[in-house]
């Protein structure tokens, strides 16, 4: 019997994270042919991915430019697309999330007939605008979408509610998988500040930013507010690997720049952020993936936004939504530094978003899918 093609496409670091181990479970399957499609909609954050996971797209789109529109992305993706289906011929293309990438990705799949199979498929906030343009993006690509792997029970109730035709499974969240090759202990940083910070001694906050919802004046306060927190708190040193989005650079060089105990950094590898994360006291961030990394490391996170799609980990305790307020920031932090109860009560190691299982799950739903396997995969039940 022919092998079945299945093609994994993706283009942002985040997605990169998440599908590099589920590309090499798939590869690692008998009877199937594992294929990567990179879009490259992000270029140097995806290349770092992908050297540290040694991936070697068979594809690439090549399609990111500065300060890229959402209908550039979007247009070049499926464009791009055209060619690489038409040269892989794959019986499958994966998608993931919620990005321009993940969205035309599964439009170009089904304008070329070919299955889709949607991974972290299901979560919602119900606001259109946020997070904008992400949950339209995740919206759309549940209705294109024949296979949806739910990373929770909650993800997979919100597509029955919205009648979504096709497979429903619950199969934990990869970045969970992808997190337990990456943390070590005695970890060495190649980004060498790294290796001098005060970890025990000090309170060593990591942060991240850069979501389209919060430029303009949500970025202004955020930043405002990551200067009064180091400024008021001498104990403190934030870490702040700022993502390459010019738009963020600028309100980062305008608003927090040359702020006391404020280490602004590139962006991180993957396997060095994780590492940070497992060492540092506290995560603030608007990243989606973080939400998800932090409570299984028992770090708590402030999530710089207004709501979140993400709720299981806010409903265990080790997340707290702080909003985009520069004194409800400044409020909500200086509490976690200064109160050891209130800290003790969020840091503590939850895994609601998977058992490091989910690559297994997703490629034993692909096999049963094609006929390749008798019995569907229980489902991820939450640890
Ligand atoms: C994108 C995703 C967002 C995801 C984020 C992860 C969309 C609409 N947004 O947002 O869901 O949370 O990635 O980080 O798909 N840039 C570089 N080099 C890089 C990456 C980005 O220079 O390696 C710069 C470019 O100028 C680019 C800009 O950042 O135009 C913005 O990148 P883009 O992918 O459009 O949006 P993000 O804000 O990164
Ligand atoms: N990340 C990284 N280096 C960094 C910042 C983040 O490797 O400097 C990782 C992080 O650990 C997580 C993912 O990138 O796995 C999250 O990506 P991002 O915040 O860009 O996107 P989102 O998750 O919000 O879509």
């Amino acid at each position: 019997m022919k092998n079945i093609r299945v093609m994994s496409v993706f283009g942002t670091r985040p997605e990169a994270i998440k599908m590099a181990p589920l590309v090499k479970e798939l590869a690692a399957r008998e009877g199937i042919e594992s294929l990567c499609c990179v879009t490259a909609q992000h270029r140097q954050m995806l290349d770092s991915v992908l050297e540290v996971f040694d991936l070697k797209p068979d594809w690439d789109l090549d399609i990111m430019t500065p300060r890229q529109t959402l209908s550039t992305i979007t247009s070049k993706c499926l464009l791009g697309m055209d060619e690489a289906i038409d040269a892989l011929k794959p019986d499958l293309i994966l998608v993931h999330g919620d990005t321009s990438t993940t969205f035309a990705g599964a439009l170009s799949a089904f304008y070329h007939q070919v299955k889709v199979g949607h991974v972290e498929a299901g979560l919602r906030t119900y606001d259109k605008y946020s997070p904008f343009p992400e949950e339209m993006n995740r919206v759309m690509t549940s209705r294109l979408a024949d296979l949806h792997f739910c990373p929770t029970a909650g993800n997979r109730d919100n597509l029955r509610r919205e009648s979504v035709r096709g497979d429903l499974f619950i199969t934990g969240n990869t970045v969970i998988d992808a997190l337990r090759t990456t943390v070590r202990s005695r970890f060495h940083f190649s980004t060498e500040e790294l290796n001098h910070l005060p970890y025990g001694e000090k309170k060593v906050c990591l942060v991240t930013c850069h979501r389209r919802e919060n430029y303009g004046e949500p970025m202004k306060n955020i930043m405002i507010a990551l200067r009064r927190i180091a400024e008021e708190n001498k104990d403190v040193e934030l870490v702040y690997p700022v993502h390459l989005s010019p738009v963020v650079r600028e309100s980062v060089d305008q608003y927090l720049r040359g702020a006391p105990r404020v280490h602004l950094i590139d962006p991180l590898p993957a396997d060095e952020m994780h590492n940070l994360m497992a060492l540092c006291y506290l995560v603030l961030t608007d990243s989606g993936g973080l939400q998800e990394e932090a409570p299984a490391l028992g770090k708590p996170v402030l999530v710089l936004r207004r709501e979140t799609e993400r709720p299981e980990a806010v409903a265990a305790g080790t997340v707290k939504l702080a909003g985009v307020a520069q004194d409800d920031i400044v409020t909500m932090a200086t509490r976690l530094l200064r109160d050891r109860e209130a800290y003790d009560k969020m840091a503590r190691a939850v895994n609601p978003y998977g058992d490091g299982r989910a690559c297994g799950r997703i490629a034993d739903a692909v096999e049963w899918h094609f006929g390749l396997r008798r019995d569907p995969p229980e489902d991820y039940s939450g640890v």
